[in-house]
């Protein structure tokens, strides 16, 4: 790690821009980058296919797209975490600190009406990316939160 840091330095400079994931563009976002990194991001949008063209088009060839996000419509089993965990834990545990449920019921809902993680890679796929597979996690997260990887040609 510090062999590869002493022949290969981060570079000079981060930028950080405010913007949509829509606006990035126009926000003077325009690449060519090695790689992009969506966490909870997609189930949020309005259309999500045009997103991820966009997102291939801000790689350059043979850069790399991973897409974090929650996905359970294909697993009964991820489907039943799901709700356990929700209705158990993050909803009252948000009435109990922020004094409302709204946001978290939300949360809930989006994650039920999103994507199974079949559906989600045909959509990558779709969007010209190519070697895409996704990964799961371990703990209770297994088969409900997933990282699906993508490749541009
Ligand atoms: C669940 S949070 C995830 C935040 C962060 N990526 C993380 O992993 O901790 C979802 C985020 O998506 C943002 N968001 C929603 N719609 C967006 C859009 N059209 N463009 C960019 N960000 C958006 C929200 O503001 C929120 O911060």
């Amino acid at each position: 790690m510090l062999e590869r840091a002493r022949t290969k330095p981060w570079p000079a400079s981060v930028r950080f821009v405010h913007s949509t994931a829509e606006a990035l563009a126009e926000n003077g976002v325009d690449g060519p980058f090695d790689g992009i990194l969506a966490a909870y991001l997609l189930r949020n949008l309005d259309d999500p296919d045009a997103q991820l063209r966009r997102f291939h088009d801000l790689l350059r060839p043979g850069g790399v797209l991973a897409l974090h996000e929650y996905s359970v419509a294909d697993s009964p089993r991820a489907r039943l975490s799901w709700h356990a965990v929700c209705w158990g834990i993050i909803v009252p545990l948000g009435r109990m600190t922020t004094g409302e449920t709204a946001l978290y019921r939300h949360l809930w809902r989006s994650v039920n009406t999103f994507d199974g993680i079949g559906r989600l890679r045909d959509r990558v796929r779709t969007a010209g990316f190519d070697a895409v597979h996704s990964e799961t996690m371990t703990g209770w997260q297994n088969g409900v939160v997933h990282t699906v990887l993508g490749t541009r040609s």
